[in-house]
């Protein structure tokens, strides 16, 4: 339900390689990264030299459109398989919808499913048309789509699709960047107050509470601390209407439905 972002996370591998191994030390057991951070080898080391067994760390890495429409995807899986160096990963993603072609990208990820190097495949960046699209042909479910989430883009029709399809939703971007001030809602901070919890640890509680997966990044230790402190504390209904309601369907990142490649 909880895993570290990475993206943008160091300036250099080691930087990466260090912020993954103080995650992993401090609990973290899910990493996420992507073809696009070009950070996949330094986060295998850290995965390799934690101590940690393999199949105690859940790994997701991600498709760039690039390659869909170059059509190397499966030369693509290859070589993020061969940066991680970590035996498999745990999900693949299509990374953003490439228009025209995320129905035949998908087609090649079931491709890549069946060869058992993913354990699970799923997208990001898709909304519920694109979904629709894929569903109508598929012979593998998505099984997770990420997507930017936050109190201030809660797609709630979305995770409502996502959830009826069993389609896991994972938020990035969680605590909303750092191009919006959610952190400094008055709401989030009255709300923390009464459980001893900042307004971050707040919005990723609300994520938990409403069935997604959250993968804040962080490469401060104190705050990845903070940032998985938040299973001993629960929101009331009422908590999670007012969180909610911050919700202005806006976009810190690129809208799925704009991005060109
Ligand atoms: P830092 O790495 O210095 O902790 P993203 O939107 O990609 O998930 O990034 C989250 C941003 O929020 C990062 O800039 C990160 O900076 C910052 N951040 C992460 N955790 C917290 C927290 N608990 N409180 C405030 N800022 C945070």
């Amino acid at each position: 339900m909880l895993g570290l972002g990475t993206y943008k996370i160091g300036q250099t591998d080691n930087d990466v390689y260090n912020a993954v191994r103080t995650a992993l030390d401090l609990g973290y057991r899910h990493i996420d990264t992507a073809t696009l951070y070009m950070n996949e080898a330094p986060i295998g080391k850290a995965v390799r030299e934690s101590g940690i067994p393999r199949e105690d760390i859940f790994v997701t890495t991600k498709l760039w459109g690039d390659d869909i429409v170059k059509n190397r995807i499966q030369e693509a899986f290859d070589e993020s398989m061969r940066l991680l160096n970590i035996g498999y990963v745990d999900l693949y993603l299509v990374h953003w919808v490439v228009k025209g072609k995320h129905v035949s990208a998908w087609r090649e990820m079931e491709t890549i499913y069946a060869s058992g190097k993913a354990k699970a495949i799923g997208v990001s960046n898709h909304l519920q048309h694109h979904l629709e699209d894929i569903l109508d042909v598929a012979g593998v479910i998505p099984a997770a789509n990420q997507i930017e989430m936050h109190p201030y883009l809660t797609l709630d029709d979305l995770v409502d699709y996502c959830t009826d399809n069993s389609i896991v939703c994972e938020a990035w971007s969680p605590l909303g960047s750092s191009k919006v001030p959610l952190l400094d809602e008055k709401i989030l901070k009255e709300i923390g107050a009464k459980y001893g919890k900042s307004p971050a640890q707040v919005v990723l509680r609300w994520n938990m509470e409403r069935g997604v997966v959250a993968i804040p990044k962080s490469s401060n230790k104190e705050r990845q601390a903070a940032n998985i402190d938040i299973f001993n504390f629960e929101l009331t209904p009422e908590d999670m209407q007012l969180i909610g309601s911050l919700n202005k369907t806006y976009h810190t990142g690129m809208h799925p439905d704009e991005i060109e490649f």
